[in-house]
């Protein structure tokens, strides 16, 4: 089989984000321009010579082209044995836990997450360490200097390998491992949850409806909800994968899972209801007539984890992204548990869960997680959720009542403005720094400030720092706004606002309402109105 080694030379903009390299797809189908990328993971990381690595995707367009590639890109770097889902599928959660059991040197994630597949869409690639988690900030920027650094790649040329059976196949010197990928997920959640009183709780005419958007958590969700836990057939919708997500966006929150949403709030709704994001790490919880805002759900999960057999022996610590609510903190506070927060992206969670210092994890975009995988976990939210209502046998509505009750109310809600000019988005973020030593005691709409800073972090288990992860600015009071720009976007710039105030006393108020008072501080301290032009954010969550 003949190796060819291709000259290249550094490609602007590749540059991983929050998580990994996002690109239009045909951005990507570029010749060379994957490629490129993927031996500058192979450089960046040391070589991969004699390796084990995973692979594996959310199945989007061009999932399956690019499979091939970096088989054959792996077998000429040298690698040893590359395990992959069969037909190129893997969820991020699956993935992580396959690097993680078959004690692999790393792998690679295709997926662009919650973001719409397609010709014209988005496409995304990652690099996960040997703990099964995203790449570090120090290996991300080793990544990015070799992409800097390119001159060739090195690739076999060959046919495509047939990924549609399991089992092993050689290319060139290398083994190709076609596996099932769901079975090794499945077993996991089997060992952390109660599933005798799941199964019990379905079988008591609890029904749910589990949407899978066309994606990839799909196939996961019909073997162990439907197969395994006996949910009625046909409780898993939208459940085939497909390279455009069914034409949808595939992003589990009340914008995008408007089905869901009304059939959890018709005359005859179920009595949960959830969904799952295209590479399947996020979730979205509802109960009958009750959709639950994942800060509140990372709060409840924390409050109760301990009715699964998994963390029947407690958490060892908790760990948010910083934007996300305080409402776990006050969880942690009550029960006597570290609470650390982080920056946005998941990576930053790694070492905390490496360390024993946090067992449970979860950011406001729909993310929650535990140390059992180093990615956020979709399904695993899901059974969680079940198996707390398995053992309560109470409603979501009443598990919520009881919670607020206990903990108060942290109203939330966060302000997407998409599709910005870049210039002006990074003119508003940057003014709004420089005007941060002047901001405490300055009043802004009804509320005045207490504290505001561009949020850093040091890492405490290896001493990293990490810089300008956003400005928090704290009122008088405990109301609290979080403003930064996204880094998975693939067109102009998406400013993030994050809101929220706690009420110990009131919590059946709507969010906005309660919220209406941080909403009109932050435009009165950031001028977003007036320098986007726009009057009301995009996406409301
Ligand atoms: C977004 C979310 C963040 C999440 C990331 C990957 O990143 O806000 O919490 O970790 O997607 O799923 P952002 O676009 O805000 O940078
Ligand atoms: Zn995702």
């Amino acid at each position: 089989m003949p190796l060819r080694i291709i000259p290249t030379q550094p490609i602007a903009g590749q540059k991983p984000g929050t998580s990994g390299l996002r690109k239009k797809t045909r951005v990507f189908m570029q010749p060379g321009y994957l490629e490129n990328f993927v031996q500058s993971i192979w450089d960046g990381i040391g070589g991969i010579q004699g390796q084990t690595l995973v692979l594996g995707g959310d199945g989007r367009y061009f999932n399956d082209r690019a499979v091939q590639i970096i088989l054959k890109m792996a077998a000429a770097s040298g690698a040893a044995r590359v395990i992959v889902g069969q037909n190129g599928f893997l969820s991020t959660p699956a993935a992580s836990n396959l690097i993680r059991v078959r004690g692999a040197d790393g792998g690679v994630i295709l997926s662009a997450s919650h973001n719409p597949g397609g010709p014209d869409e988005d496409f995304g690639i990652k690099y996960n360490m040997a703990n099964g988690g995203p790449a570090t900030e120090g290996v991300t920027a080793k990544i990015h200097a070799a992409s800097e650094a390119i001159q060739q790649y090195r690739i076999l040329e060959t046919s495509d390998i047939d990924l549609s059976a399991l089992g092993e196949t050689p290319l060139g010197a290398m083994m190709v491992e076609v596996v099932d990928p769901v079975a090794a997920y499945a077993a996991l959640m089997e060992k952390l949850f109660d599933f005798k009183s799941i199964r019990a709780l379905l079988e008591s005419g609890f029904r749910l409806r589990f949407d899978a958007m066309h994606a990839i958590t799909g196939p996961y969700a019909v073997e162990i909800l439907e197969r395994r836990l006996g949910a009625a057939p046909g409780s898993v919708v939208n459940a085939v994968p497909s390279p455009d997500f069914g034409g949808g966006h595939p992003d589990p929150n009340p914008v995008w899972a408007h089905d869901l949403m009304a059939a959890m709030h018709g005359p005859d709704a179920p009595d949960f209801g959830a969904a799952s994001d295209g590479d399947g790490d996020r979730n979205m919880i509802v109960g009958k007539g009750c959709y639950v805002t994942p800060s509140d759900s990372l709060a409840v999960l924390a409050a109760n984890a301990h009715l699964a057999p998994g963390y029947a022996g407690g958490l060892k610590g908790v760990a948010r992204s910083m934007p996300t609510s305080c409402a776990v903190d006050r969880v942690a506070e009550a029960r006597g548990m570290a609470c650390y927060a982080t920056p946005t992206g998941w990576k930053f969670f790694g070492n905390l869960l490496d360390a024993g210092r946090a067992t449970l994890c979860g950011e406001e975009s729909a993310g929650t997680g535990s140390d059992h995988v180093r990615e956020k976990d979709g399904l695993w939210a899901v059974l969680l959720w079940l198996n707390i209502l398995a053992v309560k046998r109470q409603s979501v509505a009443q598990v919520m009542a009881e919670h607020w009750a206990e903990f108060g109310r942290t109203y939330y809600s966060r302000h997407d403005y998409e599709a910005i000019a870049t210039d002006v988005a990074n003119s508003l973020m940057s003014d709004l720094r420089t005007a941060l030593p002047g901001m405490p005691g300055r009043p802004a709409g009804a509320l005045s400030v207490d504290t505001a800073e561009d949020f850093a972090y040091t890492d405490p288990v290896d001493g990293s720092v990490a810089t300008a992860q956003g400005v928090q600015i704290r009122f008088h009071g405990g109301a609290r706004a979080v403003l930064r720009l996204s880094g998975t976007g693939t067109e102009g710039a998406t400013l993030r606002v994050y809101l929220e105030r706690f009420d110990g006393s009131d919590f059946l108020q709507d969010p906005q309402v309660a919220l209406a008072p941080v909403i009109a501080a932050v435009d009165a301290l950031a001028g977003i109105a007036s320098r986007t032009g726009r009057a009301e954010p995009d996406v409301i969550t």
